[in-house]
């Protein structure tokens, strides 16, 4: 096998309705709702240009506006911050801007994960690419994108994500079906199923937001019909790529222990809040002597 080519395109999917954080995200995307002091897809695309992947895609639904306006420069309101000296302001407005260089495209219908990440096909063309799934926040100092670029530079194909989660909650995610490989950081991946019962799950271990994929996953991506709850789902798409044969056939998988929130749910949306402020410089100590006394008193 020939060397994979490096992967330098990261799609990150924005186009779902968030109905578990309604209202919420009535007029807004659930991947502007800010964690801490930062929209939560602001730490997933820093996430893609530390790995190096700076030719950002977002494929963005309904209420795309917010989203283009966060990551696009505001010269009247950067003019008055440098006005007042204020230079630290300045700093955090116009971090969001020089990330990469992001590019934007239209899911007319939310048609499903696989379908938005159809939707990337014209601009990815024919190499590797990334997808960060935009409400999926993995913690910085716990990386998981180089190690699957690495995975991915030894076994070509496509790389997934997986993390143990509580067999009865498998129900809520994509479940695999591994096998170990000698001698390797990774896995391999022989099936995969949409949100199983816990009885019929292959495994405990879900598959979260970060996948390298061959481009050979938009052709099946064409074919794959609707699934589970009537959307063309990623999953089946990677079912059918793991076992077929011959050209960028084939999925692998990194196992992540790491710290990692869905920034949709309501519940882990709170936890990255509170978990990234106790670390934050300004917040920290105020907020963990509050959390102390808090929780003492319940
Ligand atoms: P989710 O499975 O969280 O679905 O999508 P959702 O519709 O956004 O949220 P809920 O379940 O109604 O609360 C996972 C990722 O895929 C994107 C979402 O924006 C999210 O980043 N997605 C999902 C799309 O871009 N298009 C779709 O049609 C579906």
């Amino acid at each position: 096998m020939s060397a994979p080519r490096a992967i330098t395109k990261a799609v990150i999917p924005a186009a779902g309705l968030g109905t578990r954080f309604l209202p919420a995200t009535k007029a807004m995307p659930k991947e502007m709702l800010p964690v801490v002091d930062k929209p939560a897809i602001q730490y997933v695309v820093a996430e893609a240009a530390r790995a190096g992947l700076n030719n950002v895609l977002m494929i963005t639904g309904r209420n795309k506006r917010a989203l283009e306006d966060h990551f696009d420069r505001v010269p009247s309101l950067e003019a008055t911050l440098e006005a007042k000296g204020d230079m630290k302001k300045l700093g955090l407005v116009q971090d969001a801007t020089a990330l990469g260089d992001i590019h934007y495209v239209r899911q007319r219908d939310p048609r499903g994960l696989g379908h938005a990440v159809l939707c990337a096909k014209q601009h990815v063309g024919d190499e590797p690419f990334a997808v960060l799934l935009g409400d999926d926040l993995i913690h910085e100092d716990d990386d998981l994108l180089s190690f699957m670029i690495e995975a991915q530079k030894k076994t070509g194909g496509s790389v997934i994500a997986l993390m143990e989660v509580d067999p009865e909650q498998i129900s809520a995610y994509g479940c695999a079906d591994i096998s170990h490989v000698k001698g390797a950081d990774y896995v391999k991946v022989e099936g995969l199923v949409e949100k199983p019962n816990a009885e019929e799950a292959p495994s405990n271990l879900a598959v979260i937001g970060r996948y390298l994929l061959h481009p050979r996953v938009f052709e099946i991506l064409e074919h794959t019909a609707p699934g589970r709850g009537n959307e063309i789902q990623l999953t089946d798409a990677l079912q059918e790529l793991a076992i077929a044969d011959g050209e960028g056939a084939g999925v692998h998988a990194v196992i992540f222990r790491g710290r990692r929130y869905d920034t949709g749910d309501k519940l882990s949306y709170l936890q990255a809040n509170i978990a990234l402020a106790v670390e934050n410089d300004e917040l920290g100590d105020s907020l963990t002597t509050w959390l102390k006394n808090f929780v003492s008193s319940l």
